[in-house]
């Protein structure tokens, strides 16, 4: 029977670069939503920008540039990132879109009409200088509890203790620094309390994974707060119909954006809206999910979604943080990675995509990238177990039998097992167990290894007598080959896709690993995938590295709200700005060095960019395009001394290759200062 699913994954905000953390959870819908397309469902992805909100209006500031103007640039820079690990949406769409305006605006109403909108004066801190209300997060004070500087609004750093930003001691605003002032305001709560018998029922429908639903027994317990879901202008977002002046809160216009992105979808291929979201609904509707936003997800979105008339979520996916080397994501060790830096540095992102299924078990539990684990996984597993099957026996093919495969495979117990694991196979995908999929995947790949060290189709070669039996081993290895890359399809869609070019098939969809492929003509074998270089990694560490190094300070007073680096909590705090404090050795790994400016060139067509030319006391020079033409006539550059960040991952430009970094001041005020050393020091010197 066809199934009829709508799939989601939690919408990135859209003032930071997509990493590895998004990645994980992007890459476990999208092989979960691969593997139902395969089996024929009537399946949909979609996702979009979470656009609104205080940290992306005041990023847009910092840059000069109007909001909209930063969320386009944004969805383009995500939209590309996603591509380039070849997750599939349908929709990728934005919550500052008509569809979402509009939808936002009617479920509001709806929940009004039902009695669920309640209106409360409150008290908060306001910034007089910059007219605006503060959220918690922008507010820097004293803890009242232990007494430490420097905490935010919301919750102490240094002794764990949660309070409202009104306990703090000389409270500051992060924006200005001028101590706030206390101001009422009217405020629109959503009456969650109202909606607990209602939620208490739903969490029982089995829609969530055990630990999701303890978690929810202990929000329960707590007893359901209201939720304040106004916010005063200045705010980027969509003005409440019917409280001009007022805007609605971002997480209230975010949920709702997974059915404006359907809706954009629907309207762009002519499918049904209504089949996926009315009350009585026949779809199924799933949300992948990190735990970090289980609160929204599982109490305000379906009681929004309820008291409006729409149908519920059938399930949703959490699933846990991802570590990388065993501890948090860190800028200053270079283990908080971007996707682009990790596809810029030449990694395959299907190296990551296996990895990263072979770790996914569907609970909530962090997930940890060690990297050493990561090359060996992925060369021994992918390079050595499943590519090697093809590239030993499909030249003998090609060579000795025009390309064309045997008309008859021999009864064999390996072919039969190879099919029936059909099943279980789709099991593990099905329940989310992909670490266990690939496990039984790599097991039949080591059966199939056995085969073909067994028959040894290099010698069977040397003798002319043997072409039945060269045939014969060849053929059974590559009907092997196949079945196991039509399992792999959900997790290496771009290699599956090589594999079907090389066999001259049709895509591969589920049910073909009930035929084998008989008196067919195949291609000449191309090789598939490479190995996982140290060096790789290496550069991908020293370019995040050096990217955080470079963070411009507007940023740091910005609470990164797109930057969720919470491992531990269940519980939706509001995400930590990583510390900028390095040690000694992650400092020793940025390696600095006086360079000489050797020629210094404008470069065609480049707005802002010179191309420097460096000697840094190697036999070759560097050829380094900097952002400094604003600042200098390059010829005033040649023959002066500056200082340049030398193991910076190469960048590939529009110019060309830029081979390294130099250093430059820069600050509110206009002006770019380049840094020089002190007379007397020379070219190639290590600065430390
Ligand atoms: N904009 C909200 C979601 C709104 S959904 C209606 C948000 N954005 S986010 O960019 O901070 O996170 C998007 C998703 O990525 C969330 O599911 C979050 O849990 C996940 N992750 C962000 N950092 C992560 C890790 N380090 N590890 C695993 N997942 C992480 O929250
Ligand atoms: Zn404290």
């Amino acid at each position: 029977m066809t199934r009829t699913i709508l799939v989601t994954s939690a919408l990135p905000y859209a003032n930071g670069a997509i990493h590895l953390g998004h990645l994980i959870e992007h890459i476990q819908t999208d092989i979960w939503v691969r593997y139902h397309k395969m089996r024929g469902h009537d399946c949909h992805y979609v996702c979009a920008d979470d656009t609104h909100g205080t940290p992306i209006m005041l990023r847009a500031q910092a840059e000069g540039i109007s909001a909209e103007t930063l969320i386009e640039r944004v969805h383009a820079e995500h939209l590309r990132d996603f591509r380039g690990f070849h997750i599939e949406h349908d929709s990728y769409h934005s919550t500052h879109s008509e569809e979402n305006r509009t939808l936002v605006s009617e479920v509001y109403l709806r929940l009004r009409d039902a009695g669920l909108i309640e209106r409360k004066t409150i008290e908060q801190y306001y910034d007089a200088s910059r007219e605006m209300f503060l959220p918690d997060r922008f507010i820097k004070g004293q803890c009242p509890r232990c007494g430490a500087a420097d905490q935010y609004g919301d919750n102490c750093e240094v002794c764990g203790a949660t309070y409202s930003p009104t306990d703090l001691i000389n409270p500051v605003s992060a924006l200005s620094g001028t101590p706030p002032v206390r101001r009422e305001s009217e405020h629109l709560f959503f009456r969650l309390g109202a909606c607990t018998d209602f939620l208490q029922q739903w969490t029982r429908s089995g829609a969530l994974q055990r630990e999701a639903a303890n978690k929810l027994d202990e929000w329960f317990s707590a007893g359901l707060q209201n939720w304040d879901i106004s916010r005063d202008a200045p705010y980027f977002g969509f003005e409440i119909p019917d409280a001009p002046g007022k805007y609605f809160y971002v997480w209230l216009d975010a949920p709702v954006g997974y059915m404006a992105s359907s809706l954009h979808l629907a309207r762009e291929r002519g499918l049904d809206f209504d089949t996926w979201w009315r009350a009585d609904s026949p779809a199924e509707l799933y949300h992948f999910i990190g735990k970090d936003i289980l609160y929204f997800h599982a109490l305000f979105w379906p009681a929004m979604l309820h008291y409006s008339k729409h149908r519920t979520p059938n399930g949703l996916f959490v699933h846990g943080f991802l570590t990388v080397n065993g501890a948090k994501m860190s800028k200053s060790r270079g283990t908080f990675i971007t996707a682009s830096s990790y596809l810029d540095c030449g990694l395959n992102p299907e190296w990551l995509r296996y990895y990263f299924a072979g770790k996914l078990n569907g609970s909530m539990e962090d997930i940890d990238l060690n990297l050493q684990d990561f090359i060996a996984r992925v060369n021994s597993d992918l390079v050595g177990k499943f590519v090697n099957i093809a590239s030993r026996t499909a030249g003998f093919i090609v060579k000795r039998f025009n390309g064309r495969l045997a008309d008859r495979l021999p009864e064999l117990p390996l072919l039969n097992e190879l099919q029936l694991a059909s099943d279980t196979i789709a099991r593990h995908y099905e329940s989310l167990d992909y670490s266990h999929a690939m496990r039984e995947i790599m097991r039949l790949a080591d059966l199939a290894n056995q085969y073909v060290n067994e028959r040894k189709p290099w010698e069977i070669a040397k003798q002319a007598e043997n072409e039945h039996d060269l045939h014969e081993a060849c053929s059974v290895s590559l009907n092997l080959f196949r079945l196991l890359a039509l399992y792999l399809k959900p997790v290496l869609p771009a290699l599956a896709g090589q594999v079907e070019a090389f066999l001259d098939i049709p895509p591969l969809q589920w049910t073909d690993a009930q035929r084998w492929l008989t008196g067919h003509v195949i291609r000449p074998y191309q090789h598939l995938m490479a190995r996982v270089e140290q060096g790789q990694i290496d550069a991908m560490l020293a370019a995040n590295t050096a990217a955080a190094a470079a963070t411009p300070g507007a940023a740091s007073v910005i609470p990164a709200a797109a930057v969720s680096t919470t491992t531990s909590t269940a519980i939706p705090a509001a995400p930590v700005e990583e510390s900028t404090l390095i040690n000694v050795d992650d400092f020793a790994r940025v390696d600095l060095r006086i360079a000489r400016i050797v020629r210094a060139e404008h470069v065609d067509g480049a707005e802002k960019l010179l191309r420097l030319t460096l000697d840094v006391g190697e036999p070759e020079p560097r050829n380094v395009f900097a952002g400094i033409k604003s600042a200098y006539d390059p010829a005033s550059l040649e023959g002066r001394l500056t200082v340049m960040v030398a193991n910076l991952a190469p960048r590939k430009m529009k110019f060309g290759i830029s081979q390294g970094m130099v250093l430059a001041a820069s600050g509110d005020a206009p002006g770019l200062f380049l840094l020089s050393p002190d007379s007397g020091a020379q070219p190639g010197m290590r600065v430390k």
